[in-house]
């Protein structure tokens, strides 16, 4: 069974049913405003072995019942904050195409998975009822008959472990840190009041990820200045916040690569007498994704390379360059030219940093200067994941996948060599001797890393959720 069956047979009972049925919608929904929409697509009077999907009235009733349920979900304050960054009209389209596929129409599902999709979001049990609450509104609203209404959510409870995080994932915050957001809330009035009450309860649920974006918002609203007294509340344990002016990203700033770094872009013009040629194996395999490749000469005899200015995009809900070779000094700019918020953290050692909450062509800056592996993130899209290698070798490389990668200008003698995967815990050390003319050589890594959405920016692990049940 593929994913999408199994998603499909999670939402209704595999199999269907094959008792008489009415249409639901297709019946009952014949006065609403939304039935206008009904046309070529409407079913036949179901019949004896009608699918759900026939009986709730074919495709122009689920968008019906699912413009209502958006709608809804919008307006309950239990769970509206969720989709403030989210593109509406296009989870409209996805929830219409997983109904009717689950419910045996003609349809395909064209997104992510469940577990996928929620993902980093740290959604508790709550919030699920309340979503499931609106279905069941929007659903009477249109009168349709409890048989129907019943096997749809019904078959919903089954996805909740995919997408609600266990509580052992989630880390309330101390009650004494909860009263001083109190007293400043307090403060507040309007928006800004609203979404740092939904803050708190965030907060006090242990849902930090998603407090520390409320938060964010309710600084952007009342200042932060004005509420800065309440940010440890919401910031306790993540890395250093940078707080520069946002500066504008012209928007026709090219894509960037998906990899970028070499130490021969320095090397224009320069004509030493010898060259390697290589690859990377991961556990004795080709090199699935990127990785780097580190040479420092044996007798430590070390040409520093010169601190670059480089761009990490947010584009597309992806980092690109996905993987990014600089020396230590370099300044990263990270515009995001997405329509939604981003945000980029690292929690690791050489850098942490967190760099806010921004969109549109905006950016912010940060130099890194220790040597090392910093892996990003976004607390908002958890499998958004990129690298940089800030790097103190004089030889470096980005390599991509199976493909040879080249060091053209080398003086012959002694190599110590880092390599490096996105699949690896940690580089892997080794030895060359390079001679004058024409080498090749291929390193092997470890494929010990985490390769999915990595820790949040608390250091609390964000995926897997949980195993899906099997079908
Ligand atoms: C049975 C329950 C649920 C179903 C069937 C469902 C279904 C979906 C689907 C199909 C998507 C789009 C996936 C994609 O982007 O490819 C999605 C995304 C999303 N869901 Fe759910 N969901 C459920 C529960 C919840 C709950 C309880 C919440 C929060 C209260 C929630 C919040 C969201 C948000 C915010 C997104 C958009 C993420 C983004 O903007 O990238 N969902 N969901």
């Amino acid at each position: 069974m593929n994913k999408l069956t199994a998603l499909a047979c999670m939402l209704i009972a595999c199999g269907g049913s094959s008792r008489p049925h009415t249409t639901a919608l297709a019946g009952k929904a014949a006065s609403t405003p939304h039935n206008a929409a009904r046309g070529g697509d409407a079913p036949a009077p179901a019949a004896a072995t009608a699918s759900l999907f026939e009986r709730l009235g074919g495709k122009p009733a689920i968008i019906a019942v699912t413009d209502e349920f958006i709608d809804r979900v919008a307006a309950d304050a239990r769970i509206k904050h969720r989709f403030f960054n989210t593109d509406l009209t296009r989870l409209k389209t996805l929830l219409v195409e997983l109904v009717c596929m689950a419910t045996g129409g003609p349809c395909k599902y064209s997104g992510q998975d469940m577990e996928t999709s929620h993902a980093g979001m740290e959604l508790v049990d709550e919030e699920f009822t309340a979503l499931v609450e609106d279905l069941a509104g929007a659903l009477d609203k249109f009168k349709v008959p409890a048989k129907e209404k019943g096997e749809l959510l019904g078959a919903l409870g089954p996805m909740q472990p995919q997408i609600v995080t266990p509580k052992d994932r989630l880390k309330p915050v101390p009650d004494a840190a909860i009263a001083k957001a109190t007293s400043v809330a307090v403060k507040l009035s309007g928006e800004a009041a609203d979404l740092m009450q939904a803050a708190i309860i965030a907060a006090k649920r242990g849902q930090r990820n998603y407090a520390d974006q409320l938060f964010s918002r309710v600084e952007a609203l009342a200042g932060a200045r004005t509420v800065a007294a309440a940010a440890p509340t919401f910031r306790d344990g993540a890395p250093p916040r940078i707080e520069t002016p946002l500066k504008k990203m012209a928007k026709d700033t090219p894509a960037q690569p998906k990899l970028a770094g070499a130490s021969d872009e320095d090397d224009q013009g320069v004509a030493l007498p010898a060259s390697l040629t290589g690859s990377i194996l991961v556990d004795g395999k080709p090199l699935e994704g990127l990785g780097t490749v580190m040479l420092f000469p044996a007798n430590g005899r070390a040409k520093r390379r010169t601190p670059k200015q480089r761009i990490v995009e947010q584009r597309d809900k992806q980092f690109s360059p996905h993987v990014l070779a600089v020396p230590p000094g370099s300044t990263v700019a990270f515009p995001n030219f997405d329509g939604v918020f981003h945000n980029v953290f690292s929690i690791s050692e050489p850098k942490k940093f967190d760099i806010g909450l921004y969109k549109d062509g905006d950016t912010r800056e940060v130099k890194f200067e220790k040597p090392g592996i910093v892996r990003l993130g976004c607390n908002i899209h958890a499998k958004m994941a990129s690298y940089i290698v800030v790097v103190d070798a004089p030889h470096y490389v980005v390599v991509d996948g199976g493909k040879a990668f080249t060091f053209k200008n080398l003086a012959p003698g002694k190599y110590k060599v880092r390599a490096w995967s996105e699949s690896s815990a940690a580089p892997a050390e080794s030895e060359i001797t390079i001679k004058a003319g024409a080498n090749s050589a291929s390193f092997t890594v470890k494929g010990d890393g985490e390769t999915g959405p990595s820790e949040d920016k608390f250091g609390m692990t964000r995926q897997p959720i949980r195993p899906a049940p099997r079908h």
